[in-house]
């Protein structure tokens, strides 16, 4: 086993139920960078990333709920899952959960005179290790774009940079983030799949990037609603999915992600 594996994964070999399938998903990924660690520590890939938005299932006492089952199943399972909360529900989260938090979005400021917007450090001492940019819901200018991405960097703020499209994601992949996250607009939040409805925009965009930039991850996201859509995004090419109502509005979130961890595991 790659010793930088995730201590969770340690505890799930022994003792969680998926066990075998862990196992299985460990042997599969050895020597092929499977184990891929950032340097904050805590982000891993595959990834499941769930972003809260403002849904009332997501916000508060029930935000840190989420997070709390999300927690679990990474444990249970060794997948990292992500967490993206609203910006006021950071703190308390990243206090009571071990998995990475990250921010749905930061300015490209820095201290100083911007009343009302987003600092990237007060993003990074709230507990967050990442941050999502450009998300079709909070879109930026590709100047902005990319001042956001280096202000990342530089408070070392993991960058999830969401994208459109193949051209759009090909130009994200030029400003060095350390993931892009393709998301066809017109599927978001329609439990239409993006794997399974336009598997050539993931395609293209895993290629698109890989020729920029290989060493950027490529996600995709949209209407992810079960395991199969989990699975279909590995296969083809991505190493997670960004995805928010398929889980969050869901009857029963904790069933949901594990359902997605055991896709991931068995893909
Ligand atoms: O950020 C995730 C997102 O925009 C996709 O939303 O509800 O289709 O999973 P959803």
């Amino acid at each position: 086993m790659n010793s930088s594996f995730h201590p969770f994964s340690l505890s799930c070999r022994k003792y969680g139920k998926f066990k075998k399938d862990i196992e299985k998903y460990l042997k599969a990924m050895s020597g092929r960078g499977g184990e891929l660690m950032l340097e904050t520590g805590k982000v891993r890939t595959p990834i499941i990333l769930v972003n809260f938005k403002t849904y009332a299932e997501a916000t508060g006492e029930n935000a840190v709920k989420l997070a709390e089952m999300a927690e679990k199943v990474s444990i249970e399972t060794g997948i990292c899952i992500g967490v993206a909360p609203q910006f006021v529900d950071i703190s308390i989260i990243a206090k009571k959960v071990s998995i990475p938090v990250f921010a749905q979005h930061i300015d490209p400021i820095g201290y100083g005179s911007y009343t009302g917007h987003v600092l990237p450090e007060s993003v990074k001492y709230a507990g967050a290790v990442g941050t999502l940019i450009n998300h079709s819901e909070r879109r930026l200018k590709l100047a902005d774009i990319d001042a956001a991405v280096s202000r990342a960097r530089e408070v070392e703020l993991i960058s999830v940079v969401c994208t459109n499209n193949t051209p759009v994601s090909a130009s994200a992949a030029a400003l060095k983030p350390d993931m892009i996250a393709v998301e066809p607009p017109e599927l978001i939040g329609t439990g239409i799949p993006v794997s399974k409805a336009k598997p050539e925009v993931v395609t293209s965009t895993v290629e698109a990037v890989k020729r920029v930039n290989p060493d950027v991850i490529v996600l995709c996201g949209a209407g992810i609603t079960n395991g199969d859509d989990v699975a279909a995004a590995i296969r083809l090419g991505t190493r997670g999915v960004l995805v928010a109502s398929g889980i969050v509005r869901a009857k029963n979130p904790y069933k949901v992600m594990l359902e997605f961890a055991e896709a991931i595991l068995k893909a």
